[in-house]
């Protein structure tokens, strides 16, 4: 039986590095893309098991500024299950108070996907049951050097913590509290570089497709045992 009160201390935000699609679907004997497609279902479970854990706020990294790298047929792939996944759940998350937001340059994408991101984003901007952050063309790099240059293009001339916070584009969105990586890497790969300071990291050997509600369970439960100092004492 699932027992959200029985953990405290949960995290307001997630950051969550989708990993292994790739390996998984080879572990399958399947084309990458197959792999992605699952990857897709496991982002629609977490956002549910996300809702009954009542998190307010996920991240999740949907494709970086590296990602480009990948062969055409990989991106296209992952751009059509992109599109064909939030024009299909737009009146299920509109009614269910979920919010889609994005971060990072999406002007590089299909004006189809761009399109279908625009609708979901205007059609659900009011919901506030949980944020559901989609990185998308995103790196922490570009992410620092946008907000910069946004500041010199309004005539700033000094940078402040509060100034270049509040110009990232995760703005308004409080930093992530918790990082959880899939498929048994262990390293950040560009991800929200000024906002993870302080976030707590979580690495679990499980591929990202067979993520499910108890893995998170398990994730959230060590999230809750952390001692957190945020540079101070305790
Ligand atoms: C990592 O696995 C996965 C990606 C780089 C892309 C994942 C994107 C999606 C599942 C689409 C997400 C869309 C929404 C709407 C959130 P990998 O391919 O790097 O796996 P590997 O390391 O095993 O090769």
């Amino acid at each position: 039986m699932f027992k959200k009160s029985s953990i405290k201390n949960l995290p307001n935000h997630i950051g969550i590095i989708m990993d292994g699609n790739g390996r998984w679907a080879s572990l399958q004997g399947m084309p990458r893309n197959m792999g992605h497609k699952e990857g897709i279902n496991a982002v629609e479970r977490t956002i549910d098991a996300l809702i009954k854990f009542n998190i307010k706020v996920v991240t999740f990294f949907a494709f970086s500024t590296e990602n480009w790298k990948r062969s055409q047929e990989e991106i296209d792939g992952i751009f059509n299950l992109t599109r064909d996944f939030i024009k299909s759940k737009r009146e299920n998350f509109k009614k269910r108070g979920i919010k889609i937001t994005t971060m990072g340059d999406c002007t590089k994408f299909p004006d189809d996907l761009q399109h279908e991101l625009q609708v979901i984003k205007d059609d659900t901007k009011d919901n506030n049951n949980i944020v559901v952050n989609l990185a998308l063309n995103y790196g922490g790099r570009a992410d620092i050097v946008h907000a910069v240059n946004n500041l010199i293009s309004q005539g700033e001339t000094e940078v402040t913590e509060e100034k270049l916070s509040s110009s990232l584009y995760s703005y308004p969105l409080p930093d992530p509290d918790f990082v959880i990586r899939t498929s048994g890497e262990e390293r950040i790969s560009n991800f929200m570089l000024y906002q993870i300071a302080y976030s707590e990291f979580y690495f679990t050997p499980v591929l990202w497709p067979d993520f499910n509600e108890r893995h998170l369970r398990k994730a959230l439960k060590n999230f809750s045992k952390r001692n957190r100092r945020f540079g101070g004492t305790k």
